[in-house]
């Protein structure tokens, strides 16, 4: 199926408002060999009918099986490595003894948004295991959201081929938090348990889900425009709490985004806190502190 540069821009168009993902004149081969299968299955002859039953039939499976069929799901345990490790050796101690110094729930509430698979919120959850000898005593949820059915739908499966596996498993983790099945792997229940799953899309309000400790948005604002990431990383940040932290893609950075965060360094690790606005001192000659900046 050929696409027309009609097609193009429309489908484009169409792509951008369900999901934000930015695809350029230049991506014509992406919608070919990416929607002409969807277009076929839907029994769609031309990407125009494609494009018409999506937008103005507002055909909700059609529209999943475009976004499952442009975003990108690359994904893998541990993956960078060096932000989980900030997380074991220095993120996690910081919020446990702050935690543990105040007479509320020992509580923590973490966001793994754009979780594709489910690699990203298993690998939080078993460092966690592996730093709190007594988890049972502790209020923990890790929150898994992606706008991918199916790839939800694999997340919360927890089964994992090996060829999956061995990308960033390591072998003592395995043996401790997976059970060999059939030909893959499968997540121990006591991992699944602290996890819950749900689609969603970035680009909504997210209605009153935090706030969270910790919150890891990677991989997914680089396919974003600039003025939609602007606005993800700073709904986000009105979702941490004010000693949270915010971990985004190694490639990232969110210092053209203004005060709004300080960055945070481990090793070759670098993640953000949010800087809360404040109304300014009374007292002249002082200038306003932000709350929450260390
Ligand atoms: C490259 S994966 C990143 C997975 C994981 N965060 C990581 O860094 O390994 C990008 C994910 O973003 C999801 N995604 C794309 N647009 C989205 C949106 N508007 N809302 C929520 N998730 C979205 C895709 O479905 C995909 O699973």
């Amino acid at each position: 199926m050929q696409v027309t540069a009609e097609d193009l821009k429309v489908l484009s168009r169409l792509v951008d408002d369900l999901c934000g993902v930015v695809i350029d004149e230049s991506k014509g081969y992406l919608v070919e060999s990416r929607l002409s299968s969807v277009a076929e299955e839907a029994g769609c002859k031309s990407f125009s009918e494609l494009y018409y039953k999506a937008r103005y039939e507002n055909d909700k499976t059609i529209q999943s099986k475009i976004i499952d069929a442009i975003t990108t799901h690359e994904t893998l345990f541990f993956r960078d490595n060096s932000p989980f490790e900030a997380l074991q050796h220095k993120v996690l101690p910081e919020l446990i003894d702050a935690r543990e110094k105040t007479a509320a729930p020992r509580r923590l509430r973490i966001w793994s948004a754009a979780c594709s698979t489910g690699q990203e919120p298993y690998s939080v959850a078993i460092i966690l295991s592996e730093l709190i000898p007594n988890i049972a005593s502790w209020d923990i949820r890790i929150l898994a959201t992606d706008i991918s059915d199916a790839a939800i739908r694999q997340a919360s499966l927890g089964f994992y081929r090996e060829s999956d596996i061995r990308r960033g498993m390591r072998q003592e983790m395995l043996d401790r938090y997976f059970t060999r099945q059939g030909d893959g792997w499968k997540v121990q229940d006591a991992i699944r348990a602290m996890i819950s799953y749900r689609r969603l899309n970035l680009l909504e309000p997210f209605r009153g889900i935090g706030p969270f400790d910790i919150i890891f948005c990677r991989n997914v604002a680089i396919y974003f425009t600039r003025e939609a990431r602007a606005d993800l990383f700073n709904r986000l940040c009105a979702e941490l709490s004010p000693d949270g932290y915010l971990f985004v893609g190694s490639s990232e950075s969110l210092t053209d985004l203004g005060p709004r965060f300080t960055p945070q360094h481990h090793c070759r690790a670098v993640f953000y806190q949010p800087n809360r606005p404040t109304a300014p001192r009374a007292a002249a000659g002082i200038g306003a502190v932000p709350v929450g900046a260390r």
